[in-house]
């Protein structure tokens, strides 16, 4: 491992971008390589035994490519596969688990915290542990969205559809009086616009992407491993779906071109 290798991230699918964009704009050096499992989109209702045989063929795909430092930019993973797979592979990785929960500990006032998430997160219930790992007395209102991963998987951001399906998952969240919602799957934060409307003023967003990245950044730099240099790094995007239209799809998240993308069946 040197500090020349790039960052490996995952997800199902166009999910992780909202990680990668992250990683871009605090860690403009550091180089990408992604992997888009879009052959399995969605993973919210595959069993733990399932996610875990993706994920440790996508950890071990990426640890093939060198890469010095692997982000998980999935929940479901993250609250699955990760507790298991570090152990696995002597690589340093991170999880949007716990950075999220410290961020929502330090956010909400009234100790009510709301978590949108996949079935098989919210089935884990590993945010409710982490939370009250830390703190017994919050009260934890977690919610599945089946119906928004494969929504945003087909571009839709802002259609009715998209739109009613937010407010029947999230009512229920508002009618309980949370003031901090985590947005516990990365595919999320592209609805964030219609979330934070559905919710209103006075209910804070948490998107564990940042609070993520920052751990990861911190890690980095304590290991030696941060990328020298002021070179624009090369990203490199991989699927097991169609390349072309997870490619289309980025460019329609991203606003930009994230170049070629290339099938690789693990
Ligand atoms: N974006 C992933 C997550 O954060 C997976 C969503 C899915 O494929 O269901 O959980």
């Amino acid at each position: 491992m040197n500090n020349s290798g790039a960052i490996g991230l995952f997800d199902s699918g166009v999910g992780g971008l909202t990680v990668s964009r992250v990683v871009n704009r605090l860690l403009p050096a550091e180089a990408i390589i992604y992997y888009g499992d879009t052959a399995h989109v969605p993973y919210g209702q595959r069993s733990a035994e399932e996610l875990l045989g993706f994920a440790d063929k996508i950890v071990s795909f990426l640890a093939g490519q060198e890469v010095k430092y692997i982000i998980f930019a999935c929940n479901t993973n993250s609250a699955l596969s990760l507790p298991v797979l570090s152990s696995r592979y002597p690589l340093p990785m991170i999880g949007l688990i716990k950075p999220g929960v410290a961020e929502a500990l330090q956010t909400t006032r009234n100790g009510k915290i709301g978590v949108i998430a996949t079935e098989a997160t919210v089935r884990s219930g590993a945010y409710e542990k982490e939370i009250k790992i830390h703190d017994k007395s919050i009260e934890v209102f977690s919610r599945a969205a089946p119906l928004l991963v494969p929504l945003v998987e087909a571009g839709e951001t802002d259609t009715p559809a998209v739109a009613r399906a937010v407010r029947q998952y999230l009512s229920p969240l508002g009618q309980a009086g949370i003031d901090t919602l985590i947005l516990g799957c990365t595919h999320y934060p592209f609805l964030a616009g219609l979330i934070s409307e559905e919710m209103g003023p006075d209910v804070r967003l948490i998107d564990p992407a940042v609070s993520t990245v920052r751990g990861a950044a911190k890690e980095i730099s304590r290991l030696g491993l941060l990328a020298s240099g002021e070179a624009s790094p090369v990203h490199r995007f991989y699927v097991s779906g169609e390349p072309h239209t997870f490619r289309e799809q980025a460019q329609r998240f991203l606003g930009r071109d994230v170049g070629r993308v290339i099938r690789a069946d693990l």
